[in-house]
């Protein structure tokens, strides 16, 4: 069975959040003073299964953990163990701040995940105190060679440039990535969760980030594709890709084959839209129905929104964090 939208785009890729929470507060993703969801709200490690075995069943080859910080979510290895046996599952991968790897990395290796993308804006440890409120750099850069060391292989760094706060640092970023043969993807900002600093946008256009680098090293377009949105050049002499997620300057919503499901259940058809539909209920009040599971995913999709419209002047604010999204 094949999952598709109501614009024949293929949906393979399930991007799900295990949990809403974070040792974190990054400014572009929480408030100042975030709350996070009552436990009995979010779905269980059994729930979550469910959930998987559904859309694989249907077509989806690829999983994504994200959060909150999925390695907040305690147990999540054996969630990871348990989907690495889905049949049809091609990949199982993590997005994660990086700041629990140096404890988890081996076991997720063991479990079956297949790669990780690890956030990193800035090299500055006082910058990365400011940007992630709370957070160490060097528990981050440890947990980035613990994941080397436990044998992840195309590990992506993920940084996202903000004007006057990190644009310095471009060239930093790709030097810390080259010298570790790790691939990095410049991100630009999106506008979600109600910010104090919303007046203008603040994120860097992924060309003017491109020209930053291509003064000291020209790029290739490389025809890596990962099955996300990212668009990927590769450097000379180097095996490393640089990408860039470009959701304002580059849309690349005509090719979404992507939705997310959120640590309390809720279908999330696209990222720049409150659009949501509540699968918790239909797993909690049916838990050994997976074909009405996925009846209602498939009906579902047909609401899934051509594109964002995170540019258009008179486009309503989406009050939802990142965190609660599933980045
Ligand atoms: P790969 O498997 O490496 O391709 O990962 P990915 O780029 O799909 O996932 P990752 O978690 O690294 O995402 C990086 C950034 O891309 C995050 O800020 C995401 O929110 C953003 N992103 C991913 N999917 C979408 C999407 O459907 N729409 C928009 N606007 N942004 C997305
Ligand atoms: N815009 C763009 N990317 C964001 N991320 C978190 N919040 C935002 C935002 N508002 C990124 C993180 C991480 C990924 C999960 O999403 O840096 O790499
Ligand atoms: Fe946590 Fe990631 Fe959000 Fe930062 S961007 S607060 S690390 S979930």
């Amino acid at each position: 069975m094949n999952l598709s939208d109501g614009f024949s785009r293929k949906v393979e890729y399930l991007r799900l959040s295990v949990t809403d929470r974070c040792d974190f507060r990054c400014v572009y993703c929480m408030g100042d003073n975030p709350r996070f969801l009552p436990k009995h709200q979010v779905l269980s490690l059994e729930e979550m299964a469910h959930v998987c075995q559904a859309f694989t069943e249907m077509g989806v080859t690829k999983i994504r953990l994200t959060g909150g910080e999925p390695l907040m979510r305690r147990d999540v290895t054996q969630l990871v163990a348990r989907l690495h046996q889905l049949p049809g599952l091609r990949e199982l991968s993590m997005t994660t701040n990086g700041s629990h790897l140096t404890k988890l990395a081996p076991a997720l290796k063991a479990a079956g995940l297949s790669r990780l993308n690890i956030s990193l804006d800035t090299l500055n440890p006082v910058r990365f105190q400011a940007l992630t409120r709370i957070g160490k750099l060097e528990r981050v850069v440890a947990g980035i060679d613990a994941a080397i060391d436990a044998g992840f292989e195309r590990i992506k760094v993920n940084a996202v440039i903000l004007k006057q706060r990190n644009e310095d640092e471009i060239l930093a970023l790709v030097e810390f990535c080259r010298g570790r043969g790790l691939d990095i993807a410049f991100i630009e900002e999106m506008p979600l969760g109600q910010m104090v600093e919303r007046e203008s946008p603040r994120y860097m256009s992924s060309d003017d980030v491109q020209r930053v680098i291509e003064q000291h090293y020209p790029l290739t377009l490389s025809n890596r594709r990962t099955g996300g949105p990212c668009r990927y050049f590769q450097m000379p002499d180097s095996d490393i890709h640089i990408g860039f997620i470009s959701p304002h300057s580059h849309n690349f919503c005509h090719e979404c084959n992507r939705v997310r499901v959120t640590a309390d259940g809720r279908l999330l058809l696209c990222l720049g839209n409150e659009n949501s539909v509540d699968l918790k209920q239909v797993v909690r009040e049916y838990p050994d129905d997976i074909g009405l599971l996925q009846q209602t995913i498939t009906e579902s999709l047909q609401r899934k929104p051509r594109s964002h419209h995170f540019d258009q002047p008179d486009s309503p604010q989406i009050l939802r964090f990142m965190n609660a999204t599933g980045g």
